[in-house]
This record gives C-alpha cells, sequence and structure tokens, in this order.
C-alpha cells in the first residue's frame, strides 16, 4: 500500500516508515518531559544500547527459490488465533503524549487485529479501555498493589470490561534511576497529569478517604499519586507463593513480564504461571543489564515447551521480530515504536507504525525464503561479530 501511494501517486507516509526516524519525527510533536519520559531508560541508557546490539549479533541466513507469495503470520496464543505476532505493550499515562491516549491506542488495536495490554498506570479507566477496544482482544497489566483488596478489584473490573489475560509485571518493584526524568523533576502520576492512574480504582478511593480524614481523591490529587505509587512501586517484592492470590481471583491465564534469569523462568513454570514474557522494561529498569535478547535462548530451553515465552525490548523492525521468532519466542510486544506513532499522529500513527511493522515482517519473511512464522526456526538465524 506505501509503495503504490509512493510510487504511483507521489504520496508519502502520514508516519516516518524509517524505525530511526521516528524517534525524532515524534521530539517535534512532545514537550521535554514526555519526550524524556519515553526516550529515556535507566542510568546512561546502556541496557538499551544493549537491547540494540543484541539485534545487530544475530544474523538471518536466507533461503531461494521457495515457493511463498502467501506468508502466514498467524499465530495462536492462550487459544486465541491472532493475525500476526505483534502484541501492543503495556505503556503507561498515555495522556502525556496525545489527547488520543488509550482509547485510541486501544481503538487502533483493535482496527489492526493486535491484542492491547492495558497498563495499570493508564490514564483512562479500565471501563474506558475496555469499551474503545470493542471487539478487540485485550490483557491487562497489573502494577500489582500490596494491599489485595485493591488488587482483586482491579482484577474484578478488567474481568468484567472483558480483559483476557492478565499480565503481571515483576521488573518494576520501584521506579529506576532514570536521570532523562529525574533532571526534568518529572514523574508523570505524581506531577498531576496523569489523573486517573490506579487511583481512579475504587477500593483504592475508599480507603484513601478512610485515612485521610474523610478527603477525597479530587481533593487532593497529587498525594493521591504519591500513596498509589508509594504502595505499589515500593521496593518492596511480593513472593512466588503470593501468586496463588492472583490465580485464585483470576480465571484466565496469566503471564510474567519481566523474566530475564532461566532459573525465574523455571520458577514460573513450577508456579502454575501460564506464560512469561522476556523482557527488560526496553531498558527502563536495571542499567548495565543484558540486552533482553540474548537470554531468550536459555529461557526458551528452561522452559522445555511447557508455556510460551512472548519477548520484548528493543524491536524495531520486521527483522527483528524474525529473530526474536527463530530463537523461541511466540509473540513480541513492541513499546516505544507505537507511543512515537501516537505522539505524531494519535490514533492513526498507532495504526501507521502497526500496519508498516507487520508489512516489513511479511516482507522480510518472504524475501528470507520462509512461508510464514511457522518457518522461524533457529536454523535460520547465526550469531556472529563483525570487526568495528
Ligand atoms: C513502558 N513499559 C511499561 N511496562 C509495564 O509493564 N507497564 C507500564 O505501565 C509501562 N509503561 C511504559 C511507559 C513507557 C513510556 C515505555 C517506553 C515503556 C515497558 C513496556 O511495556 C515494554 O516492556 C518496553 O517498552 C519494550 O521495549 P521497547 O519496545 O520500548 O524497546
Amino acid at each position: 500500500e506505501i509503495y503504490i501511494k509512493g510510487m504511483l501517486h507521489n504520496i508519502t507516509p502520514r508516519v516516518t516508515t524509517d524505525p530511526n526516524k521516528l524517534e525524532k519525527e515524534a521530539r517535534k510533536h512532545l514537550g521535554d518531559r514526555s519526550f524524556a519520559y519515553v526516550a529515556g531508560g535507566a542510568g546512561e541508557r546502556a541496557t538499551m544500547d544493549a537491547n540494540r546490539l543484541a539485534f545487530r549479533m544475530w544474523k538471518i541466513i536466507p533461503r531461494m527459490m521457495r515457493e511463498n507469495r502467501e506468508r502466514d503470520l498467524r499465530t495462536t496464543l492462550f487459544g486465541v488465533t491472532h493475525p500476526s505476532p505483534l502484541i501492543m505493550a503495556p505503556i503507561g499515562v498515555q495522556k502525556i503524549f496525545n489527547p488520543a491516549s488509550e482509547p485510541g491506542a486501544a481503538k487502533a488495536a483493535e482496527e489492526v487485529g493486535v491484542p492491547y495490554v492495558m497498563s495499570t498506570a493508564s490514564t483512562s479507566t479500565i471501563e474506558e479501555v475496555g469499551k474503545a477496544n470493542g471487539g478487540g482482544q485485550r490483557w491487562f497489566q497489573l502494577y500489582w498493589p500490596f494491599d489485595d483488596e485493591i488488587t482483586i478489584s482491579l482484577l474484578n473490573r478488567a474481568k468484567a470490561s472483558g480483559f483476557t489475560v492478565l499480565v503481571v509485571t515483576l521488573d518494576t518493584a520501584s521506579l529506576a534511576w532514570r536521570p532523562w526524568d529525574l533532571d526534568n523533576a518529572y514523574l508523570p502520576f505524581v506531577n498531576g497529569e496523569g489523573q486517573e492512574v490506579g487511583h481512579s480504582d475504587p477500593v483504592f478511593r475508599r480507603k484513601f478517604s478512610e485515612r485521610n480524614g474523610g478527603k477525597q481523591v479530587e481533593d487532593d490529587i497529587h498525594r493521591a499519586a504519591g500513596e498509589w505509587s508509594a504502595d505499589v512501586f515500593s521496593g518492596k517484592a511480593h513472593s512466588w507463593e503470593h501468586l496463588e492470590v492472583l490465580k485464585k481471583n483470576w480465571e484466565g491465564p496469566i503471564v510474567l513480564k519481566g523474566i530475564q534469569h532461566p532459573e525465574d523462568a523455571k520458577l514460573a513454570v513450577q508456579h502454575g504461571m501460564d506464560g512469561i514474557i522476556v523482557s527488560n522494561h526496553g531498558g527502563r529498569q536495571v542499567d548495565g543489564a543484558i540486552g533482553s535478547l540474548d537470554m531468550l535462548p536459555e529461557i526458551v530451553e528452561a522452559v522445555e515447551d511447557k508455556i510460551p515465552v512472548l519477548f520484548d525490548s528493543g524491536i524495531r523492525t520486521g527483522a527483528d521480530i524474525i529473530k526474536a521468532l527463530c530463537l523461541g519466542a511466540k509473540a513480541v510486544l513492541i513499546g516505544r515504536p507505537w507511543v512515537y506513532g501516537l505522539s505524531i499522529a494519535g490514533k492513526e500513527g498507532v495504526k501507521d507504525v502497526l500496519k508498516g511493522l507487520m508489512a516489513d515482517l511479511d516482507q522480510t519473511i518472504g524475501l528470507a525464503g520462509m512461508n510464514g512464522i511457522r518457518d522461524c526456526t533457529k536454523g535460520m538465524v547465526r550469531r556472529v561479530q563483525y570487526p568495528g
């Protein structure tokens, strides 16, 4: 579609198709603080670099003379077949990027057929996002509160709003040292830009009021945001045994996000989890950590096909998706690229980025001589190191 528009009608795309220009283009649409929040990472961004370098080390080995004009990108996860292996990674506080925010992104997800993972730190309520996503596939990402009553309230609301899979993020016991945000005195939900965030939950609101002499969340949004984040990002860790609370209160699949160590992957299997996401939060948590892709093969081996292994952190192109699939990921989550699309052109921008990635994936799979994602196997990639 983009080729035809360009070559025959001289129409250039609304959002750049060049992954390396996307961030620069988004920069023009964002204030300093919002840009720093999305483009930044932990510490000196060494983990973000490692994520990209890891993709550079793996190379695809193309095959020739294969009849493969019809490529099958369909992907089945937890009994549901999706048109492609793409998933929208959970992203918080989207109102700081574009007024379309979570409802726009969730609608875009429905329109392109990609599962939408709603963040607990959203600037719209669970009910609003569920409605906006309509007939789409939606998953709920939990920043896991220490108060079980609040957790259960969030889970019940997510269930009632049609969310089917629970994604529990484990790598954010507290927020990392993120200089780009610290230099801007920036934490979007404490600075009051994301009024709805987790503290829109009715159980949280009741407890807030009880603790604060009848004060409502709206009376002191900063304090509410502070109390909410002080609980969820307190630095305390939940125990593996505590997963029972989630299992008891969520009938659908539960997926742990933020796994980087094969031993943790094994623990996830032992504790009856339904899937894991190999992720380092896009390099936003532990600075100096290994590139997420580098841990994927060992984790896939450790899991022995008992549960699906999903992947994120650093994916920017169709080739990157192929590499992750060849190394054993069943599906991939995309983070910053679609946030840049949202920043540039709202809902349509999200769609442009996702459709672009799907087209790139389809094209590259074809050129590499594969018939679809079922041909993405370990033998199609090799790890190399070129000098310099
Ligand atoms: C995130 N991420 C994230 N993860 C999560 O579990 N809950 C959240 O609320 C957020 N919020 C969030 C905001 C922003 C601005 C970014 C960039 C990231 C992490 C996200 O889900 C995913 O793991 C990474 O973004 C994947 O890496 P790439 O694709 O951005 O390199």
